[in-house]
C-alpha cells in the first residue's frame, strides 16, 4: 500500500491525514470494523464517549496487537460532562474502556456556549496534556468566538477543531481563520453521509480516473491538507475509502467539487444551538 500521509500538528505530532470515524456503530459490531479498518491500513481511529463504542474499539485495537506508537487515538469529551472536575473523571472513564495509558487526542465535542462550561473543560484539557495523558488537545465544532475566546483566556491553541465538512459544506472562513492560527482543520461526515455522492458532475470525475465517487471526495479532502475520518461498517467500503492515494485530481476536477458548496449544506446540528 502506497504510505499515508500525515499534517504536524502545532504541538509537533504527527497524525494520520485519513482515519476511520465510528460514529452509528453498536459497540458490538465496532470491534469487527475497526479490526476491519486496521487490517486494512487505517491506523486512526476517531471516536467518542457519546458513541458508547469506545470498549469495543479498545478491544479492536488489543486484539490487532499493533505497536502502540503507530496508532493514532483520538476520542472526545461529551457535553454533560464539561466542566473542569468533571471533564477529568471523564476522561478517565474514557481510557479505562480505551484501556490505553495514553490517548492521542481529546477533543471537546461540542462548545454548548448556552451552558459555558467549554473554557473551564479546555483548561482540563491543558492539564492532562501537560501531565502526559494526552498528546494533542484540540476542539470540535467551535465556531470562531469559541476558538479565540479558549485562546485568549489560556493562550493555547487548540491542535485541531473537527468540524462538519463535505462538498456541499465547505468551511471556507473557518479553514482560512484555522489556517492564520496553525489549526488543523479535520473534516467530520467528509462523505455528507453519501449525500453529494450522486451528483454527475462528481461521478463524471470518478469515472475519469477510474474510482468511485467517496474516493474522490475523499481525495479532494486530501489535496485541501484536511484531515478526515470516514465511516463505514462496509468491509468493501472500509478499504475504497482508504485507497486514495494513488491518484491527484488536477484544478478544473477541484473546479467542480468547488461548486457543490451550498450556504445550506449543513447537515449536523448548529455550534451555537447545540447543546
Ligand atoms: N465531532 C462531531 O460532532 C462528529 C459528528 C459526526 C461525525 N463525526 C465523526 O466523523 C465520522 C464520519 O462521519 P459520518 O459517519 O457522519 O459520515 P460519512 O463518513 O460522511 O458517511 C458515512 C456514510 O457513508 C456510507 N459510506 C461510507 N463509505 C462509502 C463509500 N465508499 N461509498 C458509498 N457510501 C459510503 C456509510 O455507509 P456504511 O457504513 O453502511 O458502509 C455511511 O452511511 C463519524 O464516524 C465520526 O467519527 C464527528
Amino acid at each position: 500500500m502506497t504510505k499515508q500521509p500525515t499534517i504536524r500538528l502545532n504541538d509537533g505530532y504527527d497524525m494520520p491525514q485519513l482515519g476511520f470515524g465510528v460514529w452509528q456503530i453498536p459497540d458490538d459490531q465496532t470491534v469487527a470494523a475497526v479490526g476491519t479498518a486496521l487490517a486494512a491500513g487505517y491506523r486512526s481511529v476517531d471516536t467518542a464517549a457519546i458513541y458508547k463504542n469506545e470498549g469495543g474499539v479498545g478491544r479492536a485495537l488489543r486484539e490487532a496487537q499493533l505497536p502502540r506508537a503507530e496508532l493514532f487515538i483520538t476520542t472526545k469529551l461529551w457535553n454533560e460532562d464539561q466542566g473542569y472536575d468533571s471533564a477529568l473523571r471523564a476522561f478517565d472513564e474514557s481510557m479505562t474502556l480505551l484501556g490505553l495509558d495514553y490517548l492521542d487526542l481529546y477533543l471537546i465535542h461540542w462548545p454548548v456556549p448556552g451552558r459555558g462550561f467549554y473554557l473551564d473543560s479546555w483548561r482540563a484539557m491543558i492539564r492532562l496534556r501537560d501531565e502526559g495523558r494526552v498528546r494533542s488537545i484540540g476542539v470540535s465544532n467551535f465556531m470562531i468566538p469559541h476558538l479565540e475566546h479558549v485562546m485568549a483566556e489560556t493562550g493555547v491553541v487548540p491542535a485541531v477543531n473537527q468540524i462538519e465538512l463535505h462538498p456541499m459544506f465547505q468551511q471556507s472562513e473557518l479553514r482560512a481563520f484555522h489556517q492564520a492560527k496553525g489549526i488543523a482543520t479535520e473534516s467530520w461526515s467528509p462523505l455528507g453521509r453519501g449525500a453529494a455522492l450522486d451528483d454527475p458532475g462528481l461521478q463524471a470525475i470518478a469515472s475519469k480516473y477510474d474510482k468511485s465517487p467517496a474516493q474522490v471526495v475523499l481525495r479532494w479532502h486530501m489535496e485541501l491538507g484536511l484531515i478526515t475520518i470516514p465511516k463505514s461498517v462496509t468491509p468493501a467500503r472500509i478499504k475504497e475509502n482508504l485507497a486514495v492515494f494513488d491518484f491527484a485530481l488536477d484544478a478544473g476536477d477541484l473546479a467542480v467539487l468547488t461548486q457543490l458548496d451550498r450556504v445550506d449544506g449543513r447537515t449536523g446540528p448548529d455550534p451555537l444551538t447545540f447543546s
